[in-house]
């Protein structure tokens, strides 16, 4: 398979920057969701937040060098044809999207985490227990970028599965899942 994307397929560069960041950001929503509901004092919280926080500031790099990819190496294969006008304009929003929720979701986290001080009892071995995170602005945000992330997986994934299933244009194997049409 070629590096670079062609007009009808993702290269192997894109399909595995996607994949390995679709994988990490259901972890990085699990982990999140988890850790949120669990008390501070609680020991198993610093192992959950800490993995959190290196996962989620690889996913942010990850995504940075990905927007470089493609402003600077590599050209994305052509829209699916034949499809209405607002369709093309609704997935170049959401792909768009996508880059800025994930840099916004790494900004907050990022900042909740040196606001709070919470970073010298994660990595420095400083005594508990972790601060209720909720108290800094931040984290606020984090949260609702949080759901906003969560309904364009769900608008993602359902057109995904609208051009497979519906439509039978094999639009999956685009980015390595099947065979193609
Ligand atoms: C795309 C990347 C990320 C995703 C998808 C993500 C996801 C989440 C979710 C779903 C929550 C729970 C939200 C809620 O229930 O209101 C959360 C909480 C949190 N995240 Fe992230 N996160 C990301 C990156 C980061 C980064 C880079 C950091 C820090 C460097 C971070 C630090 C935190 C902290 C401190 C909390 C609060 C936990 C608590 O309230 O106890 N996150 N995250």
């Amino acid at each position: 398979m070629a590096w670079k994307s062609n007009a009808h397929r993702y290269g192997a560069v894109a399909m595995a920057m996607h994949w390995v960041t679709a994988v990490a950001i259901l972890g990085l929503l699990v982990s999140g969701l988890t850790m949120a509901d669990m008390a501070g004092a609680d020991p198993a919280k610093q192992s959950i937040v800490r993995t959190h926080v290196i996962i989620g500031a690889l996913v942010v790099l990850l995504t940075l060098l990905r927007l470089a990819w493609w402003l600077l190496a590599d050209r994305k294969p052509d829209e699916p044809g034949g499809q209405p006008r607002w369709q093309a304009l609704a997935a170049r929003a959401v792909h768009g999207l996508f880059y800025v929720v994930i840099v916004v979701m790494g900004a907050s986290g990022i900042a909740t985490i040196l606001l709070s001080g919470a970073g010298d009892i994660l990595f420095s071995g400083a005594p508990g227990p972790l601060p209720d995170f909720m108290r800094y602005p931040p984290r606020l945000a984090h949260g609702l970028f949080a759901w906003t992330l969560m309904a364009l997986i769900g608008l993602h994934v359902a057109a995904a599965l609208y051009h497979q299933f519906v439509l039978r244009d094999r639009l999956l194997s685009r980015m390595g899942l099947g065979r193609a049409a």
